[in-house]
This record gives C-alpha cells, sequence and structure tokens, in this order.
C-alpha cells in the first residue's frame, strides 16, 4: 500500500546530517539504497542527490514504521521521520557517518522495479543498458557529481561574463542551412513545402550579426547540432560557450577567456596560472606533432633526418624522419613497442624504428643501415640516456597535403603521446592551457582537391597576406586561434573578416561562385554593408571542459542524455519513423533503402 505525501516537507537532505543535528527531529525522503533487515532491526540507507543517510527502525519502539520498512526494496521512494541520533559504530566512509536517523514514522511514497545495475560509481552494466536506462544511470553519484559541476561551471561563466559587459543572446535554433564543415542536421518545413530549415551547426553568423547591430558583447550557452562522425568527444548536439565582442584586439579576446576560466577553475578549487601560454601552429607541429599539443609533459620531437641519408635507399625513405626520445621507455615489452610501431604504420608511417638505450649504447637494427656512428651520432642529439628508448618515423610517399606540414610530424605526435601513456608520463592535476595562433588559412582537402577553410569562411585574414589569396593561398595565415588544454582541443575563434569586399574576395578564393556565395550567404554580405565593426570571438566546447575537469575520458559522462555513437538515443529510441500523416503535410516521401 502506498501513502501519500501529504503535508509532509523534507527538512534536511540525507546527506547533509552532521554530529551537529543530533537530537533534531527531521524528515527526509530519497530512494532506498540498501536495506538491511536484522529481524527487530532494519537498517535503510536512505539516498537523495545530497548522498546517503541511514535510517534505523526498531520494532519495540516504532511498530507501525518498523513493519512498513520490511516492505522496502532498492530503489523505492521513501519519506521517513525521525531524530537524528549518534551511531553506536560510526562509518568513517561517508559523511553522514557519524549519525543515524531513529526512525518514528515512514510513508511509503512509491514502488520501484528493480534497478538494472547498481547506484554505484563503479558497476559492470554495458554502456547500451546504461542509455536505455539513462534515469536510473543518472542516480549514481558520479553522474550526479558530474551534473552538479557543470552547473556550477556554467553558472560561474554567466557570472564572470555579466561582470565583463556581456549580454546573454539567444539565437535561433531554426536556422537557414549554412554548412559550416560537418553536415546539417534539416527540419522540413510543413507550411513551405521543399523548403527546409536547418539545426545550427554554430551560432556564428548570428553572433556576427549582433555585433553588426551595436550589441557590442554577446554571449550564450549554445546547442549546436552536426551530422559528423561521432568519437568519445564528439555528440551530434553540443554545448558551446560561445562568445564575440566588437573593436576587440586578440588579446582582449584572451584575456576574457582567461578570466571566465580562471573562475570557473577557482570555483572548482583548482588554480590556474594566467596569462597561458601561447604557441605558434608551426612550432606546435615541429615540436610535438600536434596541432593540440599536450604541453603537460615533454618529449619533443626532432628532425633525424640527416642521419638517415645514408640509408634513403636500403629504407625506401622520401621525406623527414622525425624521432622522440621517451624516459625510462626501454622497460618497455618488445610487444608493446610493436603494438606503438603498428600505430604508426595505420597513421601513414612507412617505416617505424625502435633504438633502446642500455648501458653499453644504443640496441637497434638501424645500426646496419645507418652505421655505428651514426646511430650514435642520433641518440647524442637527442640527449637519450641508457634506460631510454627512441622512436624514429618516416611518412609513406605521395597523398601528402599540398604545402601542409610534414606528413612525419603528426605521426611522430602520435607516438610521442602513445609512449607518454604507456610510460604513464603524462602527470595528472595540471592544468596546460595554451592559446595556439598562426594558422593557416586554407587547408588542402585531398577528397575534394581543392583548398578549403582550416576554421570556416568567416575567419579574419593577416592583412599582409592579402595579395596571396588568389596566387599562393597556402602561405596566407589566419587571425584564427585555438584554445588548447592538456592536449584536447577546447576552443576555437578568431578575429573575424569585416570588410564586405574581402568575405566576398574569400568565397570566391574557396571556389564559391558569385552566384552560389549569393545564394548561400547573401543576406550576410548584405549585413555587412550596413556598417560592420571590426569583431572577433571564441567558441569553447563546454562538454568537453566539463569532462576534463571531471576526469571522464568521454562527454557522454557529462551530458544527461546522450546520444550513441551511432547517434541514437536508446532510451527513447530516437530517431524514429513517423506516421504518413505527418510526412504528407510535410510534403515528404521516403525512398525504399537498398
Ligand atoms: P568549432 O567548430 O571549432 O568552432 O567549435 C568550437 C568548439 O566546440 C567543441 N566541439 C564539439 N564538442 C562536442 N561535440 C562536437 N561534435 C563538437 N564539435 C566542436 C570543440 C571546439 O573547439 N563558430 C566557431 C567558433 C568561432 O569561430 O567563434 C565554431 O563552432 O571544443
Amino acid at each position: 500500500m502506498l501513502d501519500r505525501q501529504g503535508d509532509w516537507k523534507r527538512t534536511n537532505y540525507c546527506g547533509d546530517l552532521r554530529a551537529a543535528d543530533i537530537g533534531r527531529e527531521v524528515t527526509l525522503m530519497g530512494w532506498v539504497h540498501r536495506r538491511r533487515d536484522h529481524g527487530q532491526i532494519i537498517f535503510i540507507d536512505l539516498r537523495d542527490r545530497s548522498g546517503i543517510a541511514q535510517v534505523v527502525f526498531h520494532g519495540d519502539q516504532a511498530k507501525d514504521a518498523h513493519a512498513k520498512a520490511e516492505e522496502l526494496r532498492g530503489e523505492y521512494v521513501a519519506a521517513v521521520r525521525g531524530r537524528v541520533v549518534r551511531r553506536e559504530k560510526p562509518n568513517p566512509q561517508i559523511p553522514t557517518g557519524e549519525v543515524e536517523v531513529l526512525a518514528g514514522e515512514l510513508r511509503l511514497l512509491n514502488a520501484a522495479h528493480a534497478a538494472p545495475f547498481a547506484i554505484e560509481d563503479e558497476i559492470t552494466a554495458s554502456e547500451e543498458t546504461r542509455l536505455r536506462f539513462r534515469y536510473v544511470d543518472l542516480r549514481r553519484p558520479r553522474l550526479q557529481r558530474n551534473l552538479g559541476l557543470r552547473h556550477r561551471l556554467v553558472f560561474e561563466m554567466r557570472r564572470a561574463l555579466d561582470e565583463l559587459g556581456f549580454y546573454e543572446i539567444e539565437t535561433p535554433a531554426l536556422a537557414r542551412p549554412t554548412p559550416e564543415g560537418a553536415r546539417d542536421y534539416l527540419v522540413p518545413s510543413r507550411v513551405h513545402h521543399g523548403h527546409f530549415y536547418a539545426l545550427p551547426q554554430s551560432p556564428q553568423l548570428f553572433k556576427q550579426l549582433l555585433m553588426i547591430s551595436g550589441l557590442d558583447r554577446y554571449f550564450q550557452i549554445a546547442r549546436c547540432y552536426r551530422d559528423e562522425d561521432l568519437r568519445a568527444d564528439r555528440q551530434p548536439e553540443f554545448t558551446q560557450l560561445d562568445l564575440e565582442m566588437s573593436f576587440p584586439r586578440q588579446d582582449d579576446i584572451f584575456e576574457v577567456i582567461e578570466r571566465v576560466l580562471e573562475r570557473v577553475w577557482v570555483a572548482t578549487g583548482l588554480a590556474v596560472s594566467r596569462p597561458f601560454r601561447r604557441m605558434e601552429y608551426r612550432d606546435a607541429m615541429e615540436r610535438y606533432g600536434s596541432d593540440k599539443p599536450d604541453l603537460r609533459f615533454g618529449m619533443e620531437l626532432r628532425d633525424v633526418t640527416p642521419f638517415f641519408d645514408p640509408a634513403r635507399e636500403t629504407l625506401r625513405i622520401h621525406g623527414s624522419v622525425r624521432a622522440v626520445a621517451a624516459p625510462g621507455g626501454a622497460a618497455l615489452s618488445r610487444k608493446q613497442v610493436e603494438e606503438l610501431v603498428e600505430m604508426a604504420k595505420s597513421h601513414g608511417a612507412s617505416g617505424a624504428y625502435a633504438v633502446k638505450m642500455g648501458p653499453e649504447g644504443a640496441a637497434s637494427s638501424l645500426e646496419k643501415p645507418l652505421g655505428a656512428e651514426n646511430l650514435r651520432a642520433m641518440t647524442e642529439s637527442l640527449g637519450a640516456k641508457a634506460g631510454d628508448l627512441i622512436l624514429a618515423v618516416a611518412a609513406a610517399a605521395g597523398g601528402t597535403a599540398a604545402k601542409g606540414p610534414d606528413p612525419a610530424l603528426p605521426i611522430a605526435g602520435h607516438l610521442r603521446l602513445g609512449l607518454a601513456h604507456r610510460l604513464k608520463l603524462v602527470p595528472q592535476g595540471r592544468w596546460e592551457f595554451t592559446w595556439l595562433t598562426g594558422f593557416p588559412l586554407f587547408e588542402w582537402s585531398e577528397t575534394e582537391k581543392r583548398w578549403g577553410s582550416a576554421q570556416h569562411p568567416f575567419t579574419g585574414i593577416v592583412e599582409e597576406d592579402l595579395e596571396k589569396l588568389e596566387s599562393a593561398p597556402w602561405e596566407v595565415r589566419s587571425k584564427g586561434y585555438d584554445l588548447v588544454l592538456n592536449g584536447v582541443e577546447l576552443g576555437s575563434g578568431s578575429i573575424r573578416i569585416h570588410r564586405q569586399d574581402v568575405q566576398a574576395r574569400l568565397f570566391r578564393a574557396l571556389g564559391l561562385s558569385d552566384e552560389e556565395a549569393r545564394h548561400r550567404f547573401g543576406f550576410f554580405l548584405d549585413a555587412l554593408t550596413y556598417g560592420t565593426p571590426p569583431h572577433g570571438g571564441i567558441a569553447l566546447g563546454l562538454d568537453r571542459m566539463v569532462a576534463l575537469l571531471a576526469g571522464e575520458k568521454s562527454i557522454r559522462e557529462v551530458i544527461a542524455f546522450p546520444k550513441t555513437t551511432a547517434a541514437q538515443d536508446l532510451m527513447a529510441d530516437s530517431p524514429a519513423t513517423v506516421d504518413t500523416q505527418q510526412l504528407d503535410e510535410l510534403g515528404i516521401r521516403i525512398k525504399e533503402s537498398g
């Protein structure tokens, strides 16, 4: 028999009870986390968002409550009235461990099916089961903590940005399709057959329009939608802290973000040091083989090409050779080293070579082709000592990005990360923020055989490079920047193009005819002619930020209702089919597949 909550009012959260509450009469409400029945005495762990309180029912003191407590099962919803007393056997494992509630009355508010998995941090249930029963999954303390952290972060961001003079402004979720790199999610219009809205990949154009409108400083906790291949750090819908400001210098944008992040980190009990480090894109590629370098550890890459010159033919090496030395890496097993070599090959290496540094010097299959002296000179140039491991890679010939970075670099960059993680050389609890600047404006697309925007087509262009827009696009530098944290791209932004003639010229350089550009971006090109101030901004991936702070590998752990890597919601079973009447209204017929 279920009871009504009636006029009972909760007085405390379960997890808040402390020794100072001893003697108080309290009313708690929550879920039955665990029940231990010792006959005349029944213990209940009652759980709510704040934690767990132990409630004890004595058969000889509160007969009715005790009888009802016998009916309780896991995840039943209950309300308890009673007195806080000191526990005979304190439990130092939990914050409420010094006290318990001596139950006087119990109301059973709802029954529950057996939970599909335990409401604990460590469980063995598959992610599929967890997502199918997400409402139960979210009861686990880890996810409750993550969502609490997310709330705190967003709250601090709003406060900091308000103090810095930013307005929070909402922009439409039903927008015009304007490709920003990924595929759009389209929404058919019922009123205008054959016409579609697109869910925004980001509020990019709207925020630029707000600057044209004189709103000066805008931000939004913006939901973005992208139909792209998903990974641990990508969701089809995700959230950005998106902002834009008028008349900024790059430094002003950096300062705003640094202040906001400092606020967030401090609120989370962590420290950051400002100003953040800055690095040129080229430098990051040369030294770390990545445009999102993890700077929590060293192990910089070295160009060892000259040492390989005598062996070019034997080893069939075409381009440059890059190497990384890992302290203590000689301790890795042969199998682990082989795995790293395979990893390099899967990333496009033509060859990957290991050199183990022993007390007697280098041991490697490279000794013969390179010559002992040459090999020794290479290990010296890398500063390798006994116990270290060197890995050197060369990229396969062909298929390389025209005028792009040396293809051996990103492969060596992957090896650097692989080595550091296997050898546990990545310090935890460190926050290495870095601004990356000096990106090229264009990126060569091998599939489309043409130059495309490295960021998006509204990114500003370094003035001195404008003249090379058509003649030497690979040399044109952008006014874009990325914010990298511990090897993760946290955010990306730029000073924008604010002149209509430059914007139109860039579209042309991207291969868009004037008609096409007008068709897709006409409204924006027009807006640019009505008094556009210089402006710039940035967007940070909020989900990624929370995941890093929560120590989670996947952003799915910090999103209440995430989708699977197949972009499905397993709980609600979406996407779903719709009935023909709905499709008819939209003027849509589904083609038979296959
Ligand atoms: P960009 O496309 O680089 O820039 O996105 C900014 C940041 O958003 C995060 N992010 C994602 N997070 C989760 N899932 C995804 N699918 C996903 N895609 C991106 C990343 C990324 O750094 N309009 C520009 C910003 C600007 O120029 O102001 C933009 O959206 O952390």
